[in-house]
């Protein structure tokens, strides 16, 4: 329909139908938080403590002591890694704070197999950032000077041939970020071959790093289940099991924020986060690690909770995509991706339209992510692509919030159309 409009007029059309859109309440599609009603779904675990029922396998939890977590604990969240829970620390409420005190350890103090701290001397210490990915992946790095090695994220996992030239070529790449299954922001799930070349490609840093982020493992949205290769597993077989760190947490499993978070490695790696965590804290909250294991119960229970979030989140991304196809497929404007699982959907606009349309979608009441929070720096090389978060608000809302964005898209882009014609 718009194609066979002049762009003027398509323009005009356009802008009128974004004005009859604009809202007095903006509504938030910035981050990727549960919603309400799956808050409520956990709230079990608010009644599920009393005095007397805080003693288990390791003692009483309300006291100090037990720094990498309670025995159950490390049972669960070892078997939502799939490592030995005696491979597994399982920590405070945030895996992103595991994250960052891993690589604040390794640039202070190193890691096994290195030749010191990564920070010594100043030298450049640098990082594989697959992207779009995880902007506060990025911050980390930001943060710790880490300098961040943009490679292509596809629907199968990174851009194997730069990620293993970059490895291979230049000690000082230290290691990488992978979001294995449903990546955000792109839901893309690691092919066997991508997770292979990981565990075997040679890198030059003897202490080179994978910080596998397996936040969404369990966070399905179709029946399908897609399995990724073990990469403890194929490391360990290849002769790198030093090489990765595998993080996970409750976060969008039960509270976020009020969770559990784990992290399971090589039995060096965890001796050497264990000594390091222990300068930090006397213990985690034990009361909350029971309580949860006290909820969930092992995989099974978990399992069955997990299909409640998908029942609650599934039609919200639905209707956006009910939205996207509606407006803007077949119009060449912006190409999307339909994720099987995770919190996200990445759209990709016409080059150049990215920072146009979030500013435009702000200014007409529904809030987006910065344009480039999902590159390293904050800077999409093609200014093109847009994270859209439906999880928090209502079906409606979402709704609401998809036509305005779309309507955008199409005023951004017949702008440009017009000003080309000019
Ligand atoms: C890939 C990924 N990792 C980690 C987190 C945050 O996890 P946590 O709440 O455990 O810090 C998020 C939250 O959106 C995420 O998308």
């Amino acid at each position: 329909m718009i194609e066979a409009t002049p762009p003027a007029d398509a323009l005009a059309a356009a802008e009128r139908h974004l004005d009859s859109l604009r809202r007095n309440h903006t509504i938030d599609m910035t981050r990727g938080k549960p919603a309400p009603e799956q808050l409520d779904l956990s709230d079990e675990l608010l009644a599920n403590m009393s005095p007397g029922a805080c003693v288990g396998e390791g003692g009483d939890y309300r006291n100090y002591g037990l720094g990498t977590g309670i025995p159950e604990a490390k049972r669960l969240m070892g078997a939502y890694l799939e490592m030995p829970p005696e491979h597994t620390i399982v920590a405070g409420n945030s895996s992103l704070t595991l994250m960052h005190d891993t690589l604040v350890g390794a640039v202070l103090a190193g890691v096994p197999g290195g030749a010191g701290p990564w920070g010594r001397d100043g030298a450049g210490v640098k990082f594989i950032c697959p992207a779009p990915g995880y902007d506060r992946h990025f911050a980390i790095c930001a943060k710790l000077g880490i300098e961040m090695l943009p490679v292509d994220m596809h629907a199968d996992g990174p851009d194997m041939d730069a990620v293993e030239k970059l490895a291979g070529d230049d000690p000082s790449v230290k290691g990488m970020w992978c979001v294995p299954k449903y990546s955000n922001p792109t839901g893309a799930v690691y092919a066997d071959a991508v997770v292979e070349r990981l565990a075997n490609m040679s890198c030059a840093a003897p202490d080179f790093r994978i910080m596998w982020d397996d936040a969404y493992a369990v966070h399905h949205l179709s029946d399908e289940r897609p399995i990724v290769k073990h990469i403890f597993k194929a490391c360990t077989a290849a002769g790198n099991g030093d090489r990765p760190y595998l993080f996970a947490s409750t976060s969008k499993i039960t509270y976020a924020g009020a969770g559990l978070a784990a992290l399971a490695a090589s039995p060096d790696n965890i001796a050497d986060i264990a000594r390091k965590m222990s300068f930090a804290t006397i213990g985690p909250d034990k009361i909350t690690q029971l309580r949860h294991v006290k909820f969930l119960g092992g995989m099974d229970g978990l399992a069955a909770h997990m299909e409640k979030h998908a029942a609650l989140i599934r039609p919200k991304f639905a209707a956006a995509h009910g939205v996207l196809q509606a407006r803007l497929g077949g119009t060449g404007m912006a190409t999307w991706t339909a994720p099987k699982g995770g919190y996200f959907i990445s759209a990709d606009l016409e080059d150049g339209n990215a920072a146009a349309v979030v500013r435009l979608t702000g200014e007409a009441g529904v809030a987006l992510v910065p344009a480039g929070s999902t590159f390293p720096y904050g800077r999409d090389p093609r200014d093109r692509n847009v994270r859209i978060a439906p999880t928090m608000p209502s079906v409606e809302e979402v709704t609401q919030a998809m036509e305005v964005f779309c309507a955008c898209v199409q005023v951004v882009s017949l702008r440009r159309r017009v000003a080309a014609q000019c």
